[in-house]
């Protein structure tokens, strides 16, 4: 079973597992052509987490996050003392190292059946022939475009040879990309990190004012992490650790929320569960501002995760009205037990019994908008993902501490939360999602839909969420929710953003009653979750 937010990508996936390739490779297969049919979220530009349950039942956490540069400084996004976001978000400074390919490679050399050059050759051929533009990929155009030709100097590969944007329904050609792609093919890894193309953008970046360099891209190593393996209830959470702030947070909202019967606030007072949900958000995004950072940097409390710390939290709510959350809380031993250290989401799994949950980005839509010539490689915004300076919201409007600050080859922060839960060894869901920090709240919402609730998956996606960050100070709800609801948070006291569309979720569970995969992909996009 494979879901992704793509159709293509997921016959990618498909044809990958017809071939004989496990999920592992399928899920490489699909996350190398989103590089191509959705490079607007993800691709070789940028990075990812992959987490993967084996089918001999060992967890597996392969960071492929990008890094910054050698070269990057604490305040290099500070001028005259203030804090510049638009350097960390568009242009060369907001460049890290890439790190997806390198994490693709380590997946499928360790834990696949196909070669990356098996699985990497379709995706080139796609980006060859080309694809028609879905409405998703054209308004991401159409809002991008400018920006994207004068990152580039008046054009660039992705855009029309005029600099204007393509249309919902035309063919988009990436001739550029298909010649990076077959390179990698023919030569392997080492053609992105050692070879023609590190060395274009290390001069590009030279010749632009960038800082990355030729050699960051050759020192770029993937990092195997351990799993973050928690309890909730009877199940089993296996998530992603630091650099992803995903697996820490969802397990503590997870561990904040066990002491509550949520199927009973959901039934009896539908307005209290929400509440419920939102208040333990907020009390865990406000140790994620102050605690959380790369674990090869920072030291990121493991009590973040304990149950007698959340219970500690969980009194703190009050079921009838907002609790003004000042700030961070403070975790069990938090000096002695440390962790050691726009987005898309890809689900799949396969007979074997092996699982993946897999997140993959290059930040905002575009990243950084930079396309080296020649290239056709669109490069991330990552270094947004730190906090350029105390206090000073990124793109997501998200804030930090000294734990997430910029240093020279450390990850930046991420929300990406790949979650496999297992009922006692038998893996039942992967889940994740896409939408900078909605990601850790999507996923929770979807957990807790399917295992307390017992809503169908389809539902457990599809249905309306919420969202609280701590900062700022209001909850963030999709406008289709019910207005009862609504009005019931109002009075509680909460402060409501409404919104269209809140991220793009993708899960696949497993059913032991019909033994059967069943597979969903978020339906507020056109992607597809199928079976070979
Ligand atoms: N770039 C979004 C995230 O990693 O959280």
């Amino acid at each position: 079973m494979v879901a992704s937010v793509h159709p293509l990508a997921t016959e990618a996936g498909l044809a990958a597992l017809r071939r004989g390739g496990n999920a592992v490779d399928a899920a490489v297969a699909v996350g190398l052509t989103l590089g191509v049919v959705d490079g607007k979220n993800s691709g070789l530009g940028g990075g990812c987490f992959i987490l993967i349950r084996r089918a001999d039942g060992q967890l597996i956490a392969i960071d492929g996050r990008e890094t910054a540069p050698a070269n990057a400084t604490r305040d290099m996004y500070l001028r005259d003392g203030k804090p510049r976001p638009e350097l960390s978000q568009q242009g060369p400074l907001a460049v890290a190292t890439p790190g997806a390919l390198a994490a693709y490679d380590l997946a499928i050399r360790e834990h696949g059946r196909l070669t990356l050059s098996e699985i990497i050759l379709p995706a080139a051929e796609i980006a060859e022939r080309g694809f028609l533009l879905d409405r998703s990929n054209a308004s991401a155009q159409a809002s991008a475009g400018r920006i994207l030709a004068r990152v580039n100097g008046g054009t660039c590969s992705l855009l029309k040879p005029d600099g204007s944007p393509w249309q919902e329904g035309e063919r988009l050609q990436q001739p550029d990309l298909a010649k990076s792609l077959r390179g990698i093919a023919r030569e392997g890894v080492d053609h992105f990190y050692r070879g023609p193309i590190a060395e274009q953008v290390g001069q590009w970046m030279a010749e632009h004012g960038g800082i990355l360099s030729r050699d960051d891209f050759a020192n770029y190593r993937p990092v195997l992490r351990e799993p973050l393996v928690t309890k909730y209830r009877d199940w089993t959470i296996v998530g992603f650790p630091p650099p992803s702030s995903g697996g820490v947070h969802v397990a503590q909202i997870l561990n904040i929320l066990e002491p509550f019967d949520l199927q009973e606030h959901y039934r009896r007072d539908p307005g209290q569960y929400q509440h419920l949900l939102a208040e333990a958000m907020k009390l865990a995004f406000a140790d994620r501002a102050y605690w959380l950072g790369d674990p090869d940097h920072a030291r990121v409390p493991r009590g973040l995760v304990d149950k007698q710390y959340a219970r500690q939290l969980a009194a703190r709510i009050d079921l009838n009205r907002v609790t003004k959350v000042a700030g961070h809380g403070d975790p069990t031993a938090a000096d002695e037990r440390v962790f050691e250290k726009h987005t898309t989401h890809i689900a799949t799994a396969d007979a074997a019994g092996n699982w993946v949950a897999m997140t993959q980005t290059i930040n905002t839509t575009y990243g950084s908008k930079v396309i080296v010539p020649g290239t056709g490689i669109v490069l991330n915004n990552e270094m947004d993902d730190f906090a350029i300076a105390p206090g000073a919201p990124n793109a997501f409007g998200l804030v930090g501490a000294e734990a997430n600050a910029v240093a020279p080859g450390k990850r930046p922060l991420s929300s990406m939360s790949p979650t496999i839960v297992l009922r006692g060894q038998t893996p039942i869901l992967s889940v994740g999602a896409a939408g900078g920090p909605t990601i850790i709240t999507q996923s929770l919402q979807a957990i807790v839909r399917r295992l307390d609730l017992e809503l169908p998956l389809a539902d457990a996606i599809s249905q309306p969420r919420i969202h609280h960050q701590w900062s700022p100070d209001r909850l963030r709800v999709e406008s289709r929710l019910d207005d009862q609801l609504k009005k019931d948070l109002r009075l509680r006291g909460h402060v409501l953003d409404e919104v269209g569309n809140m991220g793009v979720s993708q899960a696949v569970e497993y059913d032991d009653q019909t033994r059967l995969f069943r597979g969903v992909a978020d339906p507020r996009v056109p992607g597809r979750a199928a079976g070979p």
